[in-house]
């Protein structure tokens, strides 16, 4: 990777503090991130909070943070996102130490300004939330807390509705797509503006099947805490996966979120036993696995049965799978990944998993 001369974390981002996605009905997705992935219910802001605008559940797994927003009129900004996207990320909130000071140097470095800088309260505190757009429709929040000691931020309400906790620990990366050709422009917005540097690069030469092909530069911060891909389509003799997405949600936006276990087997045991639908890859996979990978180790036959992904790199071994799209429209999807000294992206497995992207494809017409 290449160093950022530009100055490290200019914007003093802590972490990801939570995503925000726009739904069509919160109340029911809230059931399938419990019921499915394992997410608990901690907080819900709505008509009972004296909201009248919006509802919005947060679920909490690990350190990961999701809130599910669904508008509750049709002027609502909310209601043109799902008209255009479906549901969708809106938002990759940062907390950071001075929202004030994060909006006001990303923008001096070039970002645009989504929400100028304002506070949040209620009878625990106050918080200061500003943002700044990104590719598409989506956009990066910076909050800020300071002393504020309510259960998530100003206007929720504690709720308690626990769901079957499947050992999912934190966001790993999370990939946005882009248009074709825009790649290269928005890795340069992370690096200008968050201070982010070029980790690893992907052309087409790696990522391409018979089919389709696509590009990716993954964006991080120094301490490869926060990790964002960013991919755009590349020419091939079919519809690159990353046009149909494109098509599908109108536009550019999250592809997808790996979320990062310490026990990949446990983890994706309970969350296909829950319901989640994953890609499988053809079993002539497993069948060279041994010799790609050498040794592992996690038994073969549960590997195999569970259709975990495995790739080494010279640091260690990594364990992942993707699920299938969570909404009707071919957009976004989760990946679970676990860590076992290895820091790629699973490249091994590229051709494997995106000729079963592109059969799923073909089922739907897109190819
Ligand atoms: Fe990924």
């Amino acid at each position: 990777m290449t160093a950022n001369p530009l100055t490290a974390n200019p914007l003093k981002l802590r972490r990801i503090d939570h995503v925000e996605f726009y739904v069509g009905n919160a109340r029911q997705s809230a059931y399938y991130y419990r019921q499915a992935f394992g997410f608990s219910q901690f907080a819900y802001a709505g008509l009972e909070t004296g909201l009248r605008t919006h509802t919005s559940y947060a679920l909490r797994q690990g350190r990961v943070n999701f809130v599910l927003t669904t508008p509750l009129t049709a002027d609502h900004p909310a209601s043109e996102h799902i008209r255009r996207h479906g549901d969708g990320v809106y938002d990759i909130a940062f907390e950071v130490d001075d929202a004030d000071q994060a909006f006001e140097i990303a923008v001096s470095r070039g970002a645009r300004p989504a929400i100028e800088p304002h506070t949040l309260i209620d009878e625990r505190g106050a918080v200061r939330r500003a943002a700044i757009h990104t590719y598409g429709d989506t956009i990066h929040s910076f909050i800020s807390r300071r002393g504020y000691d309510g259960v998530f931020l100003p206007g929720f309400a504690e709720a308690s509705a626990p769901g079957r906790n499947a050992g999912i620990l934190r966001i790993d990366h999370i990939v946005g797509n882009v248009e074709v050709g825009r790649m290269n422009e928005w890795a340069d917005f992370y690096s200008r503006v968050l201070g982010f540097s070029r980790y690893i690069t992907f052309d087409d030469k790696d990522i391409s099947t018979e089919y389709s092909a696509l590009m990716s530069v993954v964006m991080s911060d120094e301490s490869h805490a926060i990790m964002f891909p960013i991919n755009e389509p590349a020419a091939g003799r079919r519809k690159s996966q990353i046009q149909e997405y494109l098509e599908a949600y109108d536009g550019p936006g999250a592809q997808h979120i790996a979320l990062a276990t310490d026990d990949a087997i446990a983890t994706i045991g309970r969350l296909s036993e829950q319901g989640v639908e994953f890609l499988r890859v053809p079993d002539e996979y497993y069948d060279a696995l041994p010799a790609r990978v050498g040794e592992i180790e996690e038994p073969l036959e549960v590997i195999r049965d569970l259709g975990i992904l495995v790739d080494r790199d010279d640091d260690g071994y990594l364990l992942q799978i993707f699920t299938r799209p969570v909404e009707d429209r071919p957009t976004l999807f989760f990946e679970i990944i676990q860590r076992k000294g290895c820091r790629g992206f699973g490249k091994g497995n590229f051709r494997a998993l995106f000729e079963s992207i592109e059969a799923e494809q073909a089922r739907r017409g897109n190819l």
